[in-house]
């Protein structure tokens, strides 16, 4: 089987960049299912339903989020009823939605998990105090299960990977918006990034336009955060594995967007 996995999707621009590369991925490298990170979708912050509606309607089979995806609340009803929608799964204590759900696809079903680190990001729990019983119960479901840790610090990353090795078909990492050149599989078959990277404009501060954030850096007038349109990148990695649901590889993307 093989997955497509994208990094956090930033803007409308990274939004149009998406749903205009899809059909080339595809194309390509003809993937069962298609996982993307869209919690910087809306303009930054969270994801609208409208967007998270366009992007299953392209195809997407299911969507992961961060630290961001409570940030609009009229996100929470989708989150409670769409099955195809994540949070991190610690992300607070009472949160709408789910951090884990299983898709059906071409290749059997597909376990997905979304935890997030809790090393300078504020989550509920450890992602370790909670992993364990998730990927349990993915594995109840499906031989495929994909764990996205949405993480500041790559030692909390990397460790996960670690933790997770020879249960998991594969963690990747979201949240940096800078895609790391570390992709391997890991003992037992799980293929590991410590960083999908960003789907959305490069020409900034990992999405921010970056005057407004030189100038709050260089200690002058605080501006809001606004994104970027220049550069614009759809980033992710492909993931191949056998029956057993082990991973045999696991390869990066960049592509002009
Ligand atoms: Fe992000
Ligand atoms: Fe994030």
């Amino acid at each position: 089987m093989r997955a497509i996995l994208v990094g956090d999707v930033v803007g409308g621009v990274g939004m149009r960049a998406l749903l205009a590369a899809l059909p080339g991925l595809r194309e390509t490298h003809r993937p069962d299912v298609v996982i993307v990170n869209a919690e910087n979708a809306a303009a930054g912050a969270g994801t609208s339903p409208r967007q998270a509606r366009d992007l299953l309607d392209a195809g997407v089979d299911v969507l992961t989020g961060g630290n961001h995806t409570l940030q609009k609340p009229e996100i929470y009803p989708m989150l409670e009823t769409e099955p195809r929608m994540l949070r991190p799964a610690n992300i607070a204590v009472r949160a709408p939605g789910r951090g884990l759900t299983t898709v059906e696809t071409a290749a059997g079903p597909v376990s997905v998990v979304n935890v997030m680190g809790s090393v300078f990001l504020t989550a509920a729990q450890s992602p370790f105090a909670v992993i364990d019983d998730l990927v349990a119960e993915a594995r109840r479901a499906a031989t495929f299960v994909f764990v996205d840790v949405h993480a500041e610090a790559t030692s909390e990353k990397i460790a996960l990977g670690h933790h997770l090795a020879g249960r998991v078909t594969a963690v990747v990492g979201t949240h940096t918006h800078v895609q790391t050149a570390d992709a391997r599989l890991l003992e037992g078959g799980t293929a590991y990034l410590t960083d999908l990277g960003m789907t959305g404009p490069h020409d900034s501060v990992i999405g921010v336009r970056k005057e407004i954030v030189l100038r709050r850096f260089l200690g002058s007038t605080p501006g809001r955060f606004e994104p970027a349109d220049g550069g614009v990148l759809v980033q992710g990695a492909v993931v191949d594995a056998g029956d057993d649901g082990r991973a045999t590889a696991i390869s990066t993307f960049s592509l002009e967007g």
